[in-house]
């Protein structure tokens, strides 16, 4: 019998520092209001001196507490913020949680990682390569920000969340039901780092290359179109209609991103959890992040179906759904 991968501990991870719209706007042409009505964000937190392998680091070990065992065979880290063009992050993440040599790797896909990485593990665990994974989505985004750039400056923050995956069987609380991956690379240029890579190794003395850039406007149409028709697909291999979803937890990039996908899909907008408004937009920590936030508070409790959706650079993009276990968020 194929094993299918649920969730068996959830953990979080946030820098110290919290930073204000109302600070942003004493050194950028915005203000408060522009931010939370266009976006839904009053608030993130910037690492000052963290690395994602750092935050990374905490999350996992978050995530371990939650699943009551320190033992995994493989360590995903999905980021767009890695330490280091080479090495990869999760190396260094798995040897600094006390994993041994177990196997490690990054995925890159930009805010859908996440999902991406919740897929990579299922796939390894129904091929019986692992039986535990942690997967990670840890970001730093406040080091690729132009913080002359007004239009990304406010929109970003930093932060990890992490989930054990246990091999289980069909049926199983907490087991992921099926996902719906894809990507479109003709529209790279929509959210791009132009330098630093094979194309254009270093910035010639203008920093502007360095930065993380993003076309807004097109990747608020392809965002909303994208996930509507992932999630829809999801819904299907689930064999669940809209009005039996509990949670919509889609990548928290932007509240009317959001309320548009949960008004094509037909979820009520009270069933769309949202996160943005305390950490903005963390990419690939987003969907743990208010995963957790939602347990937390108090509205996600074992039992409920859950729906993710998420939306990135690449452009990529990906859905999974699941019934919630007894899981605690640390
Ligand atoms: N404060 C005040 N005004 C601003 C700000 C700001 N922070 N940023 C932009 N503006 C201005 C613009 O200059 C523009 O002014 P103009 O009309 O005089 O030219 C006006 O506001 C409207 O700008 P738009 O870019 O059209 O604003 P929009 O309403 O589209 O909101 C936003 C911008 C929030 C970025 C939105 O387009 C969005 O959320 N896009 C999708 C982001 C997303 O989904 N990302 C997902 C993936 S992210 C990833 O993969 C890393």
């Amino acid at each position: 019998m194929t094993a299918i991968a649920a969730l068996a501990g959830l953990g979080t991870a946030l820098p110290s520092r919290r930073v204000t719209n109302e600070e942003l706007s004493r050194t950028l042409d915005t203000d408060d209001q522009w931010i939370r009505s266009r976006t839904g964000i009053a608030q993130r937190f910037w690492s000052a001196g963290v690395a994602t392998s750092d935050l990374a680091v905490e999350a996992g070990r978050n995530a371990l507490r939650s699943a009551g065992s320190d033992a995994v065979d493989m360590v995903i880290v999905a980021t767009t913020t890695p330490d280091h063009a080479c090495p990869a992050t999760a190396p260094d993440v798995a040897s600094r949680l006390g994993l041994g040599t177990v196997p490690a790797f990054d995925v890159a896909a930009v805010c859908s990682g996440f999902v991406y990485g919740l897929a990579c593990a299922a796939a390894h665990i129904a091929a019986d390569l692992a039986a535990r994974v942690l997967v990670i989505g840890a970001e730093t985004y406040s080091t690729i920000l132009d913080p002359g750039d007004r239009s990304t400056s406010v929109i970003f923050g930093d932060g990890a969340g992490a989930a054990v995956l246990r091999a289980a069987g069909p049926g199983a609380p907490g087991g992921f039901l099926g996902f719906d991956l894809g990507s479109d690379g003709s529209l790279k240029d929509l959210i791009i780092i132009p330098d630093g890579g094979s194309r254009q190794r270093t910035s010639k003395g203008d920093p502007a290359g360095s930065y993380f850039t993003m076309q807004g406007k097109p990747v608020f149409r392809h965002a909303v179109d994208r996930m509507t028709e992932s999630a829809e697909a999801l819904l299907e291999k689930a064999g669940w209609t809209a009005g039996t979803v509990d949670w919509f937890v889609g990548h928290q990039a932007n509240a009317r991103i959001l309320r548009a996908v949960a008004d094509g899909l037909g979820v009520k907008s009270d069933r769309v959890i949202i996160d943005m408004d305390r950490v903005g937009n963390t990419s690939a920590a987003s969907i743990p992040l208010a995963l957790a936030r939602a347990v937390t508070d108090g509205n996600l409790v074992p039992g409920d179906r859950v729906l993710l959706s998420a939306f990135g650079g690449g452009v990529t993009w990906g859905s999974s759904a699941l019934v919630w276990p007894d899981v605690p968020a640390l």
